[in-house]
Parts: structure tokens; sequence; C-alpha cells
């Protein structure tokens, strides 16, 4: 049974779009291994954040994180920056990964392209991303596809340092869903529905009340042949919307396209709407429940923290004996 470690930014309004791709599975995972989940929010400060809205998102996250089934008894959920064990294996990692490797990133290249300031931080973010899997000697990287190549540097590293020092890291694997439906802007649906690139209008967010979430599956952009048919080259819009209720009922585009033969797109997207809100629902109201209990989301991440250093500690003791570090004592 492979240790499952997996990462996730406090920055940003969460959409269902991470829902889908990523909190829901995470919450699937911790059945059948042991699931360790972070809020890495040292990696939010590698371009610039406001201090209240960072410490605000990372707990609102976590609440959202256990409202959406990541179980903090069964799972260790924690802040990344409440485990200090992280950064220090950044820096060993750091004399093992080259400039090389890191200049070709291509997340790096797109977030730093155009910018006059980019942090060391941002070139170094893969590095950290590393640090955090390996801390843990995890197996099963759960990711998206975008981070692919994160994960084969990462894989590197963990290859290098042991062909260097020895036997110390276990080499993960991704493990990537298989084309995951794309949940695309409601309203731009060429794009990927996102809180930085993306409407607001077009974008459902976890935390949108019921009637926001309607008002914004109703005003989704269609077109004007009115068959409720998936070609994502003609009908960016109808497809987003299939797509979408395809990954939150389960069912196959092509059931849904049967079901709703000879519907208009009014009655479709009220469907698509019922389908958002009846997912939604349950979740805003755990979250309320857990956010109306003073101090209990700070009590979850402490309790993530403690346990996730009683794994990180003696691995970075390993780590600094196979390096050569004289011991601590
Ligand atoms: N870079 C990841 C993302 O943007 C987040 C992340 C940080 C992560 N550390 C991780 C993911 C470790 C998996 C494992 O999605």
């Amino acid at each position: 049974m492979a240790r499952v470690f997996s990462g996730i930014q406090p920055t940003g309004d969460k959409h269902i779009g991470n829902l889908l791709g990523a909190i829901r599975h995470w919450a699937v995972m911790q059945d059948e291994h042991e699931c360790i989940y972070s809020i890495v929010d040292l990696h939010s400060i590698t371009v610039p954040v406001d201090p209240a809205a960072l410490r605000a998102s990372t707990l609102s996250l976590a609440t959202l994180l256990v409202a959406a089934g990541v179980d903090p008894d069964r799972s260790i959920l924690f802040a990344q920056s409440h485990v200090p064990e992280h950064t220090e294996l950044a820096w060993y990692l750091n004399c093992t990964a080259t400039y090389g490797e890191l200049k070709r990133m291509t997340q790096f290249k797109d977030k730093s392209g155009g910018q006059e300031s980019v942090s060391v931080g941002l070139f170094d973010y893969p590095v950290l991303q590393a640090a955090d899997v390996l801390l843990y000697r995890a197996g099963l990287v759960p990711v998206g596809e975008d981070q692919r190549q994160h994960l084969e540097l990462m894989r590197d590293i963990a290859i290098r340092f042991n062909g260097r020092y020895g036997d110390t890291f276990v080499v993960p694997e991704a493990q990537i869903p298989p084309v995951g439906a794309r949940i695309v802007d409601l309203q731009e649906p060429t794009r990927k529905m996102s809180t930085t690139g993306g409407t607001e209008q077009g974008t459902l967010l976890l935390l949108d009340d019921p009637k926001r979430l309607r008002k914004k599956v109703m005003s989704a952009v269609t077109d004007s042949d009115g068959e409720v048919r998936s070609d994502p080259e003609a009908k960016p819009g109808v497809s987003g919307l299939l797509s979408l209720l395809s990954a939150v009922e389960g069912t196959p585009v092509a059931d849904l396209e049967a079901r709703f033969a000879g519907s208009g797109y009014g009655d479709f997207k009220g469907a698509v709407a019922d389908a958002v809100v009846e997912l939604l629902e349950p979740i805003q109201a755990r979250h309320a429940e857990i956010a109306a209990d003073p101090g209990e989301v700070e009590r979850i991440l402490a309790a993530g923290a403690e346990r996730a250093r009683a794994i990180a500690v003696p691995v970075i003791e390993d780590v600094r004996a196979a390096i050569g570090f004289a011991p601590r004592g």
C-alpha cells in the first residue's frame, strides 16, 4: 500500500473544477491508502500575496477540504509551513537539482514570462515540491496533467540523491487521472475554469450560494443550433455543460446526450444547475458547521502538523546522516 502525498495552494478561491479534478479524488483515496494532504502555503508566497489573504485562505481551504470529505482522523491534513522540515529538505535538494533542469520547467517559463520581477522562490518551486513528497517517502502523488513535468523532475532528484548518497528516498509515481473531464469557463468555454484566467460569471465557486450557482449555470453561453450534443469544436458551450454534468453525476456524456435528446437548452441547463447545487449544498453546510466552531480548523491543522512531523523528522535525520552532516546530538 503506497503512501499518498498531494498538495494544494491556499490562494485563489476554489471552484468546482478543483473539486472534480482533485479534491474529490483525495477523499476517495483515503479508503485504500495512507494519505498525507498539505495546504502548500510556502508555495503560495513564490508570487506576491497579501498577508491577511494568505492567513484567511489557508484556514478557509482547510475547512473546505474537511467539508468535502478529507477526513483529518484517517488522513494527515496540515499546512506546509507548520512543518519546517519541508524548507530544510528543500535546501538539501537544491544542492542536488540543477539550474539547467529548473530552467526547462514549462510552468516556470509560463509564470515568469512577461513579469518584471520574478522571485528565486518561483524558480525553485519544483524543488520545494519534490521536498514535500520525498520527505514522507510517499510512493503515489495524485496531481493534474499540468504537474507531469514537476513529477518527472522529482523522480530525477530522488534517483540522483539515492545514487550519490545511498538509498534514502522512495522514487514516487505520479497518478494523473485519465483525460479527466475538462471543466471549462461557462462564459468562455474554450478556456479552463480558473479563478485567475477565467470570467467571474463563468466560474462556479465552491462557496457560491445556490442562487448564484443557478444563475451562473442558467446564463452559460451556448449556441443557436439547439441540440444537446457534444462537439467541443463547434459547440464549446453545450459541450462544456455536458462534461460538467458528466463529471458531477459520473454519467458518460453519450448517456446524457440520449437523456436530453429533444430537450431545449433551458431544461438542460436547469438539470445541470440542479446537479451542481445537489453536489455543493452538503459541502457548504459542513463548511458552515466547521467554521462556526471557533478554533476547530486550527486544532485540525495543529494535530495534522504533529503527525506529519512524526514522519518527517526521522527522514530528515536519515538525509542528514547520508549527506554527512555531523549529528545534532
Ligand atoms: N504544484 C502543485 C499544484 O500546483 C501543488 C503542490 C505542491 C503539490 N507540492 C505538491 C502537488 C506535492 C503534489 C505533491 O497543483
